[in-house]
């Protein structure tokens, strides 16, 4: 079966769909461990509470960003993992660590990719005016949000919309798409190659799977 190693640093409401979702008989795979980069991070306690072994990696305690990618990568490999799930994980990574684990490496990304790489995505949405917004889970390549998306979700913007309206909106949507995704590597329907996210030997379009 399917081993996940789950990176987060904060709520980790991701986490809980995809333990809740592994739970429900919906996703066939493991986490077989949670990784977080703050100490303080609630969802090493959702990961406790479902008897995952869960460790805290704080940033703060190396040197440089290649030393911490360095002991990263080591933990995940002492977990065994078959698959990196970057869930709210807010540390960028360096090239060599994505390389080690390209094609095994997703994240879930709170924007309509190309559209709002980076940080505050909900209130740039926002303050562009835009009618729509969403999320989207892609591969993880050395560009920073930048590699193929494998799926999007869509939500309206409405017109009252403050950032955490919107960011509750994207979160529910969130919390359906990661599992289904993670139901499909894990069935060893999904992978990437050229650069390109492919489902079942298709090449899914720049938006993904629709
Ligand atoms: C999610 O909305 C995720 O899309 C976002 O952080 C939140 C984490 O929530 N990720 C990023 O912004 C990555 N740049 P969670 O800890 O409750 O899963």
């Amino acid at each position: 079966v399917t081993k996940l190693c789950v990176l987060i640093s904060g709520n980790g409401s991701n986490l809980q769909a995809i333990i809740d979702a592994i739970a429900a008989g919906r996703l066939n795979a493991v986490v077989s461990g949670v990784i977080s980069n703050r100490p303080n991070a609630y969802g090493l306690e959702r990961a406790a509470d479902a008897g995952i072994e869960a460790i805290c990696l704080d940033h703060t305690d190396f040197d440089d960003r290649a030393s911490y990618d360095a002991a990263l990568r080591a933990q995940i490999e002492a977990f065994g993992a078959d698959c990196v799930v970057l869930a709210g994980f807010m540390r960028i990574l360096t090239p060599e660590f994505v390389d080690a684990f390209a094609g095994k490496l997703v994240n879930i990304h709170p924007s309509l990719l190309p559209k709002y790489k980076g940080l505050h995505t909900h209130q740039r949405a926002i303050d562009n005016g835009d009618e729509e917004h969403g999320v989207s889970v892609h591969f993880v390549t050395p560009e920073l949000d930048g590699g193929p998306v494998i799926i999007q979700c869509r939500v309206p913007v409405f017109e009252d919309d403050v950032a955490s309206d919107l960011a509750e909106r994207v979160q529910e949507q969130e919390r359906r798409i990661y599992p289904l995704v993670l139901g499909w590597f894990s069935a060893g329907r999904l992978s990437m190659r050229d650069n390109k996210a492919i489902l079942d030997e298709q090449e899914l379009p720049e938006t993904g799977y629709a």
